[in-house]
């Protein structure tokens, strides 16, 4: 099954930080990989716009390295990369100052869809908005993406979207949470709402609890300094783990629309119980075998932010109400694997005996590796010798579910960016959704700065402090395995 490409109209796309880390990394061999699919046509340009003295070619050879660094998909053909880097511009510009705004309004054609990608740090995204602004390039069609951090609190979001406001419609306002541009992520909602067979299970009733697991094996990396200001919670937990959590829990829209779905993902923020110290397990990871450790790579021996968190958390709501979510994430730890599993509870009563044993269903819904889903059943295993059961995983994995020889799953980016070009704003967070998720992250971070909170140590490659496992141990369950 050929996934279909559908046209989009004609765009200019600035891309502000367009040298930086996550440009060379994910914008640019994203544009590239919808070029290939046939969604720059009709003149559309990426134009990328940074402090850099670059002339237009110099640029053109960046991006050209940074797609040959990036790029995974195999999709584009030999030789298309000329093709797409005759529809790249650049323009030096000071997003402070006044040089190179004129140049780059110049740039603009009419006609054309205006986007404009802030992936630069946000006291940087108040000075872009006025500035298109003041130089005219921001007609009311015009959209501005921005990416995290949106705030590091209530306060700094609050401000954020206040400065933001000024110049443009919160319609015109794209917020990136990247999860949300992941496949699997999505079909999460054609699951729920899609089938008949889920949602009537999908309640305190019938569900037993709920695991949330994102783990990486890297360390911070080069991002030592941005990490220890923020730390698992603000980097992970606030964002991309709520965001999971408001799909999975959230009532169904009346419709799939911006709207719709945003309001109800908030009603799920709003309804989240507060947590105590003991809903929370906080790690930072040791030395590994001639290896740094966390305090070493954000380069402060006295660093207090977590590498790690686990916590346990209820939402008040009738569809909830004692079902506790248990959300998991961490650095360098044994493999790179998200996913999240749905865990029924069991059958009321087993009609074939205590040695059949015990056996429940549970969903897996994988984001990364091998996106996909399992739906353990439970089966008599096969065989003469009575009714032995056993748990087999019914898997459907996307790639071979829907692409010839393992086609590409898109990245979440492509998707996102094509979003924004087609004035859809589902995949993206709304301002009062940002707010109450920093409204419920607040008091815990501060909770842990007023006791002077310090977390655990955990030995890299492992699943975690121990202590995360007691949290759920002593619920009487256990952490699923994290493993690719
Ligand atoms: C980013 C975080 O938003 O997401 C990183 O800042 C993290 O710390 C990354 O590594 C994980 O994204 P993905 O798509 O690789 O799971």
């Amino acid at each position: 099954m050929v996934s279909r490409v559908i046209p989009v109209d004609p765009f200019d796309l600035v891309v502000f930080g367009g040298t930086g880390d996550l440009a060379r990394r994910k914008i640019l061999p994203a544009l590239f990989r919808r070029f290939c699919s046939g969604q720059m046509e009709g003149g559309s340009r990426v134009i990328g716009a940074a402090r850099s003295d670059l002339s237009a070619d110099d640029y053109r050879k960046m991006v050209a390295e940074a797609i040959a660094e990036f790029n995974t998909s195999t999709t584009c053909e030999a030789g298309t990369i000329e093709a797409f880097l005759s529809q790249v511009d650049y323009v030096h510009i000071d997003a402070m100052g006044e040089e190179g705004w004129q140049t780059l309004a110049d740039m603009m054609k009419p006609g054309k869809i205006r986007a404009y990608y802030f992936s630069v740090a946000p006291s940087l995204f108040g000075p872009l908005a006025e500035r298109l602004q003041a130089h005219g390039m921001a007609d009311g069609e015009s959209r501005i993406v921005v990416e995290k951090p949106f705030g590091r609190d209530l306060e700094t979001a609050r401000t954020l979207n206040d400065t933001l406001a000024k110049y443009f419609h919160e319609s015109q306002i794209y917020r990136i949470d990247h999860y949300l541009g992941k496949e699997t992520v999505q079909n999460l909602m054609a699951v729920r709402f899609g089938n008949m067979l889920f949602e009537p299970l999908w309640n305190a009733q019938y569900v037993d609890h709920i695991q949330i697991t994102v783990a990486e094996t890297v360390g911070v990396g080069g991002r030592g300094e941005y990490y220890d200001r923020s730390g698992a919670m603000r980097d992970m937990v606030q964002n991309h783990i709520m965001q999971l959590l408001c799909l999975i829990a959230m009532e169904p829209p009346a419709k799939f629309d911006p709207d719709a779905v945003r309001d109800e993902k908030l009603k799920v923020i709003r309804a989240l119980n507060e947590v105590t110290p003991t809903d929370i397990v906080r790690g930072q990871y040791a030395r590994g075998e001639g290896d740094s450790d966390y305090r070493d790579d954000v380069e402060n021996p006295k660093a207090t932010s977590e590498s790690f968190i686990a916590l346990r958390v209820g939402i008040s709501n009738w569809r909830w109400a004692g079902t506790p979510f248990y959300l998991r994430t961490g650095k360098k730890l044994k493999a790179r694997s998200s996913e999240i599993a749905v865990i029924f509870k069991e059958t009321p009563h087993s009609i074939f005996g205590p040695e059949a044993g015990r056996h429940r269903n549970i969903l897996t819904i994988r984001l990364q590796p091998n996106e996909g889903m399992d739906l353990d059943v439970t089966i008599k295993e096969p065989g003469p010798g009575g009714m032995r059961l056993i748990d087999v995983p019914l898997d459907m994995t996307f790639a071979e579910a829907l692409g010839p020889d393992g086609e590409d799953v898109p990245d979440a980016y492509e998707r996102l960016i094509m979003d924004v070009i087609r004035g859809n704003q589902t995949l993206f967070m709304r301002g009062d959704e940002v707010e109450a998720a920093w409204a419920w992250t607040d008091p815990i971070i501060q909770g842990w700065e007023k006791r002077g909170d310090r977390p655990v140590s955990y030995e890299p490659g492992t699943s975690g402090p121990e202590d995360a496992l007691e949290l759920i141990h002593h619920d009487g369950r256990r952490w699923r395995e994290i493993r690719t």
